[in-house]
This record gives structure tokens, C-alpha cells and sequence, in this order.
């Protein structure tokens, strides 16, 4: 069996969903269910023995242990985290409390009961340390993409949170031998995320007739990739990454952020027009920018598809699709996790 962290969380669950549809290898799944955790995301797999759940938090390094030599899991797949940029600059502590301090003390955990394998576990071992391409900071708008190579110049609390806990997972294999993997990843969007993240706050505020805020002038480039080729970039590094690498994934799709609200607005015309007739572009708003915010990200996801054979299979027109048609359909889901505190967090920072 494998254990994943964070697995009742936007990738995670994603991840724990296509894992137990692809074969029947079971997952402890470790989640401390923050505000981003859901359990309705699992709800398929309620009454399956392959998944079994333990709310918990990854800085408990005594539970993290327990789990570990009960279960004996071959394998360790790192989602765990605070993730969102803007909450960070709010507030970063959970962030330094779980992104650094929870993954050391996972690590540590980790270190601990991979000491103690036998052959030929100990060697089949491996700790998949899930990252951002947030790591490498800002690209200018004629720079190549970046490569695993980049320099690492993180700009936020989140993102250099993140770059902190990839130097440990790194350090963790150099010093002890710990068998790691890391993947520094672009912008997710699918079924189950979090609706603080652009494109599912723009499917729902639409919905609601609300206003879709877009930051500064909306130029902000990011990579986009669906969820599902995420989740599979990931099995492919986790059965034959090498021990010690780094794998950049990334969608080889760079969209500016006003360009991605227009195309939900228009799949939204077509499936749900507004009605009174406009187009959902008449609710695009531009307000305050982000302190600090990062103007583009670029991946150059060659490595893994050179030495792993891996490349997302979705592209950006059918794929966001597919994540408006589950928004619309999946309407008690959302409803679910936009209570009290997601209201809370909507008056901090977008005001009324
Ligand atoms: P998310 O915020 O949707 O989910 C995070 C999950 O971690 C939640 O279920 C939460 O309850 C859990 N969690 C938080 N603190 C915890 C703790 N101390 N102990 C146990 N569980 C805890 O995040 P996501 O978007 O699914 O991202 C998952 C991982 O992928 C993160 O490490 C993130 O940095 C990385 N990542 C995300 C993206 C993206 O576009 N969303 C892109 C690249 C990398
Ligand atoms: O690049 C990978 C990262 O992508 C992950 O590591 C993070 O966990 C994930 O949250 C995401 O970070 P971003 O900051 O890029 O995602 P977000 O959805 O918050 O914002 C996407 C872009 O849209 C960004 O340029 C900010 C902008 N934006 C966002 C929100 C929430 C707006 O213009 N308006 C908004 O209301």
C-alpha cells in the first residue's frame, strides 16, 4: 500500500480517486481536513477497505510513525500543504508550520521506518515530495521556460514556504539517502478545488451573478494543466522516477489569466446562458493586483517526457469543458464547502 498526505484536498483527492480506479492497491490517506480538506471528495470510496482514512495532521510525527509501522506502505506521496498564495499573505504561519515543520517532521518520520526496512523494501522505498513551479519565481516575458535546472527565487510566503520544504526533501536524500522524488508542478484546474483558486471562483461567481475579480491588468501568465494529467504524471514518477531527481510538469500551455476567465465565460454562455441574454463577460471586474504577484509562470516539462514518457493528454479547450460541465453538475458539493468560513475569507479579501 501507499500513504498520502493531504489526500482530502483538491490534487490529493483527484489522485486517491484515479488511484483506486486504476487497480486495487490500497491508501492511508492522512489528512488534517483544514478548511481546503473535504471528505465529500472521497465519498465513492466511503465503504472501501483499499482507503482507509485517518484525520491527522503530518506534524504529528508520533501518529505519522504509528501509521507507518502498522501499515508498512512502500511508498509516500506528499500533498500536505497550505496552498494558497493570497491566504499566505494574509497570514503565513500555517504555512510555515505545515509546509516546513510538517514536511521535516515527515521526513524525519519517514527516515525512521525506511531505516528499518528489510531488503528488498528498503531499497523499493520512495518519499514523492509533490511541489510548485512557484519555487523558481517570476519569469520575464521572453525567458525560456523553466527547466529543473532554474535557480530557485520564490516571491511569496506560499512559494517560498514550498522551496523551503523541497531544500529539505533534497537535503534528506544527500545526507541520508532517504529515496526521494520531487515534482514541481504548474497551475491545476479540475473536478474539486478549493473555490478560492481562479477558475473555480469564476465558475461559481458567474453562476452567482457575482463579479469575476481579475488582479492588476489580467496579463499574469500561468501554466495551466488539468488535474487527471497531473495525477498521472505522478503515478509515472512514482513507478519509475530515480531516486534523487527532480521532474518539472507542467501543461505547455501558458494562458493569461483575462484569457482564461473570457473562455469560461464562454463555455458558460453555452451551457448555462445568463438570462437576460449578455455574455458572463459583462461581469468581469479588474481590481487591486496581488502584493508581489508573480507575472509569469513557464515550465519546461521535457525531462519527463523525455525520461519518463510522460505528457499530458488533455488540452485547455476540452479539459475546462469538462471542469465547468462538473461544476454545474456537482452544485451540492460546492455548497458544501462554501460555508461560513469560505464567506469569511470571500469579506477579507475581495470586501463585499
Ligand atoms: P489543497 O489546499 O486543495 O489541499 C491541501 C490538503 O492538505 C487539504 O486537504 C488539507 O486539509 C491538507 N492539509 C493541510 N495542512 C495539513 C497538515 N498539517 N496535515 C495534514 N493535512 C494537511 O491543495 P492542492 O491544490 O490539492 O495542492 C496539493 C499539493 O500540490 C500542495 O503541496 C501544493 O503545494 C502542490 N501544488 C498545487 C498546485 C495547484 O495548482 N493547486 C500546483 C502545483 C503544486
Ligand atoms: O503554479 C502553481 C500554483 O498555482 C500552486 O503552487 C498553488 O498552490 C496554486 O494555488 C496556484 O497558485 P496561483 O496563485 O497561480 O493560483 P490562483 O488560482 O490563486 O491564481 C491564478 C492567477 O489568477 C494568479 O495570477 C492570480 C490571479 N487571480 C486569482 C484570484 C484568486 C485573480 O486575478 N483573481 C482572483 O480572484
Amino acid at each position: 500500500m501507499i500513504l498520502v498526505t493531504g489526500g482530502a484536498g483538491f490534487i490529493g483527492a483527484n489522485f486517491v480517486l484515479d488511484w483506486l480506479a486504476a487497480g486495487d492497491e490500497p491508501v492511508i490517506n492522512v489528512d488534517k481536513l483544514t478548511y481546503a480538506g473535504n471528505i465529500d471528495s472521497l465519498h465513492p470510496h466511503r465503504y472501501d477497505l483499499r482507503h482507509i482514512f485517518i484525520q491527522g495532521d503530518i506534524g504529528d510525527r508520533k501518529l505519522v510513525s504509528d501509521l507507518l509501522q502498522n501499515y508498512r506502505p512502500r511508498a509516500i506521496v506528499h500533498f500536505a500543504a497550505e496552498s494558497h498564495v493570497d491566504r499566505s499573505i494574509h497570514g503565513p504561519d500555517d504555512f510555515i508550520r505545515t509546509n516546513i515543520l510538517g514536511t521535516f517532521h515527515l521526513l524525519e518520520a519517514a527516515r525512521i521506518y525506511w531505516s528499518g526496512l528489510p531488503q528488498p523494501t528498503h531499497d523499493g522505498f520512495r518519499f514523492l515530495h509533490v511541489s510548485t513551479d512557484e519555487v523558481f519565481g517570476s519569469a520575464a516575458e521572453t525567458d525560456p521556460p523553466f527547466a529543473e535546472s532554474a535557480r530557485y527565487q520564490p516571491n511569496s510566503p506560499y512559494s517560498a514556504s514550498k522551496a523551503a520544504s523541497d531544500h529539505l526533501v533534497r537535503a534528506w536524500h544527500h545526507t541520508y539517502g532517504l529515496p526521494i522524488l520531487i515534482t514541481n508542478c504548474s497551475n491545476n484546474y479540475g473536478p474539486y478545488q478549493f473555490p478560492e483558486k481562479l477558475i473555480p471562483l469564476c465558475i461559481q461567481n458567474a453562476l452567482a451573478g457575482k463579479s469575476l475579480p481579475i488582479y492588476g491588468d489580467g496579463m499574469q501568465i500561468r501554466d495551466w494543466l488539468y488535474v487527471k494529467d497531473h495525477c498521472s504524471a505522478l503515478r509515472r514518477v512514482l513507478q519509475a522516477g530515480q531516486p534523487g531527481e527532480t521532474y518539472n510538469v507542467g501543461g505547455w500551455n501558458e494562458m493569461a489569466n483575462l484569457d482564461v476567465v473570457s473562455t469560461i465565460c464562454q463555455v458558460l454562455d453555452e451551457l448555462r446562458p445568463r438570462p437576460d441574454g449578455k455574455s458572463y463577460t459583462a461581469q468581469i471586474s479588474f481590481v487591486k493586483d496581488r502584493p508581489g504577484h508573480d507575472r509569469r509562470y513557464a515550465i519546461d516539462a521535457d525531462k519527463i517526457r523525455r525520461e519518463l514518457d510522460w505528457e499530458p493528454v488533455e488540452t485547455f479547450d476540452n479539459a475546462i469543458r469538462k471542469t465547468v460541465g462538473w461544476y454545474l453538475d456537482n452544485k451540492d458539493w460546492v455548497e458544501n464547502v462554501t460555508s461560513g468560513g469560505y464567506r469569511n475569507w470571500m469579506q477579507q479579501q475581495y470586501g463585499t
